[in-house]
């Protein structure tokens, strides 16, 4: 089964990001996520919509996957509508009125924004609270790890959170993509995908030499 590969980047070396990115992109790889963090949802800081507008300017055909670790998402919509940002990834956690109208509110304002909506869950969240959005987001991500650190272990309940999905999406005939973040290794990606899930987020798992690159993303792409 194909699944698609988005890659991570803040695992790299910052200092060697810019060549790395490069590497990728020569390798095939069309899907860069990255990661922002505010030091409130997650203890810990990272990137932000300044990077995903000079990724997209220096490569214009690579979608940006901003996944937004952050508080109140919707405070940042439109700065990063205007980054260029293609998916705006945020986390049903991090917002505090979960009211339905509050959440689809936000979906609706991503879209007018033109950006996909991507909804983001932790391991540890239902993803059965998600019913009422199904229908209208563009994606779901299932995160594998505790948000906020790279190099973390999977957590096994995200299985039966992308099985659920897979099947709800099935029998409801819906269209959103099923993502997963966090965790994927060699002992994880296939069951991974068997267990429905179309976008891979990797960080650890392509940060390997320039030539042992395409071998990595054709075990998933593949
Ligand atoms: C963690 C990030 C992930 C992380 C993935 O909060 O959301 O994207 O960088 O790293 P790996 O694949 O190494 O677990
Ligand atoms: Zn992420």
């Amino acid at each position: 089964m194909k699944s698609k590969v988005a890659v991570s980047i803040y695992v790299f070396n910052f200092l060697e990001v810019g060549n790395k990115i490069e590497e990728l992109v020569q390798a095939g790889v069309d899907w860069i996520h990255v990661d922002i963090m505010d030091g409130n949802f997650v203890n810990n800081y990272a990137l932000c919509q300044k990077f995903c507008q000079d990724i997209k300017a220096k490569y214009p055909n690579i979608l940006i996957d901003a996944h937004l670790m952050c508080i109140e998402p919707q405070r940042y919509i439109e700065s990063f509508a205007n980054a260029k940002t293609d998916n705006f990834n945020f986390h049903y956690e991090a917002v505090t009125n979960k009211n339905e109208a509050n959440i689809l509110q936000i979906i609706q304002d991503i879209k007018a924004n033109k950006m996909k909506a991507v909804i983001a869950i932790n391991p540890e969240t239902n993803p059965q609270v998600l019913k009422p959005f199904l229908d209208q987001v563009d994606g779901v991500m299932c995160m594998s790890i505790k948000p906020g650190f790279n190099g973390q272990q999977l957590n096994d309940m995200v299985y039966d959170n992308i099985i659920w999905l897979a099947e709800y999406k099935k029998v409801n005939n819906l269209n959103f993509f099923i993502q997963v973040d966090g965790g994927v290794r060699e002992n994880t990606y296939l069951k991974l995908k068997q267990s429905g899930a179309e976008v891979l987020v990797v960080g650890a798992f392509v940060n390997v030499p320039n030539n042992e690159l395409k071998t990595q993303i054709n075990k998933i792409e593949n």
